[in-house]
């Protein structure tokens, strides 16, 4: 089927996703959207991440699609089943892929979660990590200040070390074995996380293990793009296209050529 895929997120750090979907599914089309007008969605309450969520939904199936990608892992967290119920394609998310893969990760059944605020109060990963093996312990741990960090370009950084050593200070108590960057955000820093956690700790990219999911699901379903079909991406936003491009360019392996901003509000 030559439709493509929805992609969204609450502004740029979903590109993570788009990025390793465009690597494991080479042959199909992207619709993207980035709520960067209202990112971020960590901060805010259910209600208000449903109603964006919901939203989003509703301009991405103009846009035709045949599955929606949760690429947010708060959206993910608090609005994955609202929006299973408003559609009938197929939804993946990037909580419970990433619960799976970090599942399959651990051998001493310690696992740490990093996000954002509301992914962690929202209990989702443990939930998942609990239905997959009740026996695991799961550390959890809020990190707001690692978006603004990434989206001003400190990847690697002094700052950017002092406070990764600060959030994971207390993490580090714990003998976790596996660690979920569960933001979109984080897996541009894997590179400092990785080397304040050491080598023994596995890190975990929801994003690799989302692909994946979305291509089984794809290939059940039937629904994957035939090979001679023309691939296209498309990328929409609600706000600021030059800082989106930029942020774009430097994520994704290709070139991002036009962003049109959508009324988002309107939908
Ligand atoms: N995309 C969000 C997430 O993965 C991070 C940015 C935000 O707070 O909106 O949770």
């Amino acid at each position: 089927m030559n439709q493509p895929i929805g992609v969204f997120d609450s502004g740029v750090g979903g590109l993570t996703v788009a990025r390793e979907i465009i690597r494991q599914l080479p042959g199909e089309s992207l619709v993207y959207f980035g709520d960067t007008a209202r990112v971020p969605y960590g901060s805010k309450s259910k209600k208000t991440v449903c109603k964006y969520s919901r939203q989003i939904v509703n301009f991405l199936m103009t846009r035709n699609v045949k599955a929606v990608v949760i690429a947010c892992n708060t959206a993910s967290a608090l609005a994955v089943e609202e929006i299973r119920d408003m559609v009938d394609v197929p939804v993946v998310d990037v909580v419970e892929p990433g619960a799976r893969m970090a599942a399959a990760s651990t051998k001493n059944k310690s696992i740490g979660i990093l996000g954002t605020e509301s992914t962690i109060k929202s209990g989702i990963y443990e939930q998942y990590l609990h239905r997959l093996d009740s026996g695991i312990t799961v550390v959890s741990k809020a990190c707001p200040l690692f978006v603004p960090l990434v989206e001003e370009g400190l990847l690697e950084d002094r700052v950017t070390e002092d406070i990764v050593a600060r959030y994971l200070h207390e993490m580090k108590e714990y003998e976790i074995d596996a660690l979920v960057l569960g933001c979109t955000h984080y897996p541009l820093l894997r590179g400092v996380i990785g080397r304040e956690m050491g080598e023994s700790v596995k890190l975990v990219n929801p994003a690799y293990e989302t692909a994946k999911s979305l291509k089984e699901l794809l290939r059940e379903e039937e629904l994957l793009a035939s090979p001679e079909a023309p691939v296209t991406y498309e990328y929409y936003v609600s706000d600021g296209v030059e800082r989106f491009i930029s942020f774009a360019d430097a994520v994704l392996p290709c070139h991002v050529d036009k962003t049109t901003v959508v009324d988002i509000e309107a939908y």
